[in-house]
C-alpha cells in the first residue's frame, strides 16, 4: 500500500543550517499494516509523515501509493489518498464552523464540487451515525461550533474526518500528545478501533513507549533518518519496554532521548 525507496531530504542545503533529516530511508507497508514509530528528538519521524504527504519534495528516491508513484505529485494532489491527524488539536478542524460542516467538508473532500453547498436530510443522518460510533454525545450536537468542543472532543471529530472517507493511508503524529493521560487513551481507543474497522494502513508517531508496543501489528525505531529497527508480529507483541531502549542503544551507539518520552 506504500513503498518508500531509498528517499532522503536535507533542509537549508549549502547554508549554516543544513541538516539531513531523512537518509536513504526504505520502507514498505502492506494493506492494512497499522505501524508505530518511535524515535529521538530529530530522528526524522515527522519528516517522514511529511515526505509521504508531499509537503514539499523528497531530494532523491520514490514513494508509492497503492501502486500510484506520487513522487511527483503536490501535497494537493496526494490528499485524496492520505488522512492526516496532528498533535494539536486545534488544526484538524474548522473551529468557527459546525460539527456537521466540518464532517460536509471532509466527506467532499477530493470529489468533484457540485454546485450545492447544503447539507442533505440523509448526509446529516450519516454524520449522526458516525458521530454516535465517538460515543461523545456528539450527535445530538450537530450544528454546535467545533471551537466549543474539548481538545479530546475535537480530536475525535479529526480522526472520524480523517477517516471517513477510508484513506489508502493514515498518518497519525503524536496526535494524543497534547491531552490529558485519560482522555488520549480513549482517543487512541478510538484511533484503534477506526483503523480496524476500516482495514486502514496507518504510520502512528508515538513518544508513548507502551502505546508503541500495545497498538498496531508492527513496530519501526527511527534514528538519524533512517529506520535502525523494524519489528512486528509475535515479536513485537512479547517487546517490553526496556527491550526498546536496549535496542536503541545497540544499533544507535546513542542514549534514547525524547524529551516527551513516556516509559509506562
Ligand atoms: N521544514 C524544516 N526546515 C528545516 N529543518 C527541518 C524542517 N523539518 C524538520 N527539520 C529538521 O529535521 C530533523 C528531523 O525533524 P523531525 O521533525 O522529523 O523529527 P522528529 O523525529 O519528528 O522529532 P520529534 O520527536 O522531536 O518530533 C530535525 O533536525 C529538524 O530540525
Ligand atoms: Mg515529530
Amino acid at each position: 500500500m506504500l513503498d518508500i525507496q531509498n528517499i532522503s531530504k536535507t533542509f537549508n542545503p549549502g547554508t549554516v543550517n543544513e541538516k539531513t533529516a531523512l537518509n536513504g530511508l526504505t520502507l514498505h507497508l502492506n494493506e492494512g499494516d497499522f505501524v508505530t514509530v518511535i524515535g529521538g528528538n530529530g530522528a526524522g519521524k515527522s519528516t517522514m509523515l511529511n515526505a509521504v504527504a508531499g509537503v514539499w519534495p523528497v531530494d532523491n528516491g520514490r514513494i508509492t501509493i497503492d501502486g500510484t508513484d506520487v513522487t511527483r505529485l503536490s501535497e494537493y494532489q496526494r490528499a485524496k489518498y492520505i488522512g492526516r491527524v496532528f498533535q494539536d488539536p486545534m488544526t484538524g478542524t474548522a473551529a468557527t464552523m459546525q460539527i456537521e460542516e466540518n464532517l460536509a467538508l471532509a466527506a467532499r473532500r477530493g470529489k468533484p464540487r457540485t454546485l450545492r453547498i447544503g447539507i442533505t436530510k440523509k448526509e446529516r443522518e450519516e454524520y449522526r451515525e458516525l458521530l454516535k460510533t465517538l460515543d461523545l454525545g456528539l450527535e445530538s450536537r450537530l450544528t454546535a461550533r467545533v471551537g466549543l468542543l474539548s481538545g479530546g472532543q475535537r480530536q475525535a471529530l479529526t480522526l472520524l474526518m480523517a477517516t471517513m472517507n477510508r484513506p489508502k493511508l493514515l498518518l497519525l503524529d503524536e496526535h494524543t500528545a497534547a491531552l490529558d493521560p485519560k482522555t488520549a487513551s480513549k482517543v487512541l481507543t478510538l484511533s484503534a478501533k477506526l483503523v480496524a474497522e476500516n482495514n486502514l494502513t496507518t504510520l502512528m508517531i508515538t513518544h508513548n513507549m507502551k502505546d508503541a508496543i500495545k497498538y498496531g501489528n508492527r513496530l519501526i525505531m527511527m534514528h538519524e533518518g533512517r529506520i535502525i529497527y523494524d519489528v512486528s508480529g509475535e515479536e513485537k507483541k512479547k517487546l517490553h519496554v526496556s527491550d526498546l531502549l536496549a535496542k536503541f542503544q545497540t544499533a544507535s551507539g546513542d542514549e534514547f532521548a525524547n524529551d516527551r518520552m513516556i516509559l509506562s
